[in-house]
């Protein structure tokens, strides 16, 4: 999706992919194939670009304070990165700057995990600081023996943990911002994310049922964060809406699966921003192009037999909803993955979330499950 804007802007975008099938090798001319947590193969890479950014939160910040050490135009910049990578690191800068957050400690051991169910209370939200993503290295663990059971064996591959008292959420909340060098940021509207078992299925926007002043204070909280750790490119915060504020779950520094609406919905893609971020133009207008846009993400599912071909799903899709924006990302469809999502605008105030919703909904479990479109 990245590569669709830089096509449009003229830019030449080179691309480092891990396999030949992943989704931005499968879309760009000459994309080098190698390891993007090996630095000498990123040295190689990033000889002679004008910036090195990336599309997820896996590269080492060992590598990239070395490239940037070698002159190498790194966004966001391994002091900001690490914010993004590290969920611990990112709790305790943003708590000790006064940010809302969740009460949370840092454990090295089930004795200090079992100290933390006396004083947040159980259940309790257990996290890997690193390498988590759509839930995976987040678990709730209920009680004591549970903690025993379920988290021994964690403490031998990460010497630290991270503990969250569990919140009572109303629902997710996220701000998506983008800030270029010179210091200027440009936010979308406020969304909301539905998710299941940890994973973002649909997102709303503008956020249902928000208030003026919450969206203000969200954007703000959104903003300063991203000048605070002098993020450059897209910033992703999600948040808990708690009904009397929102408090702050976790950060992404890329484009983010919660402003895919902004390809359609929005008057610049987060995908474009991040480009004219990461490259220092100015920004582009946030505005939306409807009164309310529904993504739903196509999870990959069992099929049931006789499920016609994805090509044929397509077909009759289109036919039952012309207006469908679908975005498959060309990956194998392994079960609960991520394998595209649609968008669907409304086209007056008075068009009703929950038509858009079943709609997105009908389309994305047509696509990944085969559910018949009615
Ligand atoms: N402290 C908490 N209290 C209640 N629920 C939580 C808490 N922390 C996380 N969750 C739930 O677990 C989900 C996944 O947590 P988190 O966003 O930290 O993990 P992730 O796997 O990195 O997510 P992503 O898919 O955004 O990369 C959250 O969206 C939320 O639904
Ligand atoms: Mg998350």
């Amino acid at each position: 999706m990245t590569q669709q804007a830089a096509i449009s802007l003229g830019l030449s975008l080179r691309i480092l992919a891990g396999a030949a099938d992943e989704s931005a090798a499968l879309v760009a001319a000459g994309a080098q194939l190698g390891d993007g947590s090996d630095l000498e193969t990123l040295r190689g890479f990033a000889r002679g670009a004008d910036v090195l950014t990336f599309d997820h939160e896996h590269v080492p910040l060992s590598v990239v304070n070395a490239l940037q050490a070698d002159g190498v135009r790194v966004f966001p910049a391994a002091h900001a990165l690490r914010y993004a990578q590290d969920k611990l690191a990112m709790r305790e800068r943003l708590g000790a700057a006064g940010f809302p957050s969740p009460k949370f400690r840092a454990v090295a051991d089930v004795d200090q995990l079992l100290a933390c169910g006396q004083t947040f209370g159980w259940p309790l939200i257990v996290k890997t600081p690193s390498g988590g993503y759509d839930g995976k290295g987040v678990w709730q663990v209920s009680d004591a023996a549970a903690a025993r059971e379920q988290l021994v064996p964690l403490f031998s591959e990460h010497p630290r943990l991270l503990v969250e008292e569990r919140v009572a959420m109303r629902r997710e909340l996220s701000a998506v911002v983008a800030r270029s060098p010179y210091g200027q940021v440009a936010c979308w509207p406020v969304t909301e994310t539905v998710q299941h078992d940890g994973i973002c299925v649909q997102t709303l926007t503008p956020a249902p049922g928000l208030s003026d002043e919450r969206a203000e204070e969200i954007t703000r909280l959104a903003i300063s964060i991203a000048t605070e750790l002098d993020v450059v490119g897209v910033l992703a915060v999600e948040f808990f809406d708690i009904g009397s504020g929102v408090l702050i779950n976790e950060l992404a520094m890329r484009p983010h699966n919660s402003a895919h609406w902004t390809i359609e919905g929005a008057r610049t893609s987060q995908f474009e921003q991040h480009l004219r971020a990461v490259l220092d133009y100015p920004l582009g207008s946030t505005a939306l192009t409807a009164p309310a846009v529904v993504m739903a993400n196509v999870l990959a599912g069992e099929l049931p037999p006789g499920t016609p071909s994805l090509d044929e799903r397509l077909h009759h899709l289109f036919a039952h909803d012309p207006a469908a924006r679908v975005h498959l990302y060309g990956k194998s469809p392994r079960a609960g993955r991520k394998v595209g999502h649609v968008t669907v605008l409304a086209e007056s105030p008075d068009d009703s979330v929950s038509a858009l919703r079943a709609r997105a909904n009908a389309a994305a479990q047509w696509l990944g499950h085969g559910v018949s479109l009615t």
